[in-house]
């Protein structure tokens, strides 16, 4: 029988997953099914339990419900309790729901991917939302030399670098206390590229070696991803890849088999480049 698997989220009409996972399946021979299902507003656990009550094997979970899908999980990965959030719900051979988070991992792979490395490296993280919280393990895995949270809200910087300081040199700052200071990472997890907006940076950020990531991504260059290449970056990337490489993650915990990221990223460029 064809395994079933879905998308949780609200609003899920512009997800791209099906479409991932399906030339992920095709690929690898996979018998699967991936649809996407738009849920109700409070009725997350409802509809996660009649999932898997009718077979489902495994969830993607998006906006707003990883933290009910962190709490729906009877049994969680590491990176998933670090997260605080929840990406991935598997059904296990036991019968029981582990959730994971592969936001963090699927980045870092597209890192690799890009060739840039991390170890040794200043990293600056503009934001401490939830998509930042995602990604602080997988990033500390990497050794960089230091992690500096810049936060429009300051309180939130200092939270999150509190929680991961055991992990390694994490600083929380203000963006007025980034002048004087250079990177050779800086990575945008701020809403604020979606409302065209951009953080206050100041104009010497970047290190002679800078790399610039941003984790959203668009048909046009980001208005982040734009300041970094006026501002000397050498390589910028936005997060079609880290999207690609969160559902990798994912469809290896559902089916052990990990498949090429790199012709799927490749074929989604240009379907996006197309429509716009
Ligand atoms: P997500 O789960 O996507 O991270 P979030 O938790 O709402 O969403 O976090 C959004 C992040 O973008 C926050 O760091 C937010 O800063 P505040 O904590 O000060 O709200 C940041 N952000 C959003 N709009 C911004 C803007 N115009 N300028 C700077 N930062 C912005």
């Amino acid at each position: 029988m064809t395994d079933l698997y879905a998308l949780f989220g609200n609003p899920i009409v512009q997800s791209k997953s099906p479409h991932i996972h399906r030339q992920f399946a095709e690929q690898t021979g996979q018998d699967m099914h991936y649809t996407k299902q738009l849920v109700a507003i409070g009725e997350f656990e409802q509809a996660a339990q009649d999932f898997f009550a009718q077979g489902g094997k495994g969830l993607n979970i998006t906006v707003p419900f990883k933290l009910n899908a962190f709490e729906f999980a009877q049994k969680r990965t590491a990176r998933a309790e670090r997260a605080g959030a929840v990406n991935t719900l598997a059904m296990l051979s036991d019968g029981s729901i582990l959730g994971d988070n592969t936001d963090g991992i699927g980045m870092i792979h597209d890192m690799h991917n890009l060739g840039w490395e991390l170890e040794g490296k200043r990293v600056l993280i503009l934001g401490a939302g939830g998509a930042v919280r995602g990604i602080l393990q997988p990033l500390l895995e990497e050794n960089p030399a230091q992690i500096v949270i810049a936060n429009r809200t300051f309180s939130k910087a200092e939270e999150l670098a509190k929680n991961f300081h055991d992990m390694g040199d994490v600083q929380a700052k203000t963006f007025e206390q980034l002048a004087g200071e250079t990177f050779d990472l800086v990575i945008n997890g701020t809403s604020a590229s979606m409302q065209g907006e951009l953080p206050p940076l100041p104009d010497n950020l970047l290190s002679a070696n800078a790399n610039c990531y941003d984790m959203m991504y668009g048909a046009e260059p980001t208005i982040f991803l734009r300041w970094a290449q006026e501002h000397g970056a050498v390589q910028v990337a936005d997060g079609l890849g880290m999207l690609i490489g969160q559902a990798a993650e994912a469809f290896y915990l559902w089916r052990q088999i990990r498949p090429e990221v790199v012709p799927v990223i490749s074929a989604m460029r240009r379907q996006i480049s197309e429509k716009k």
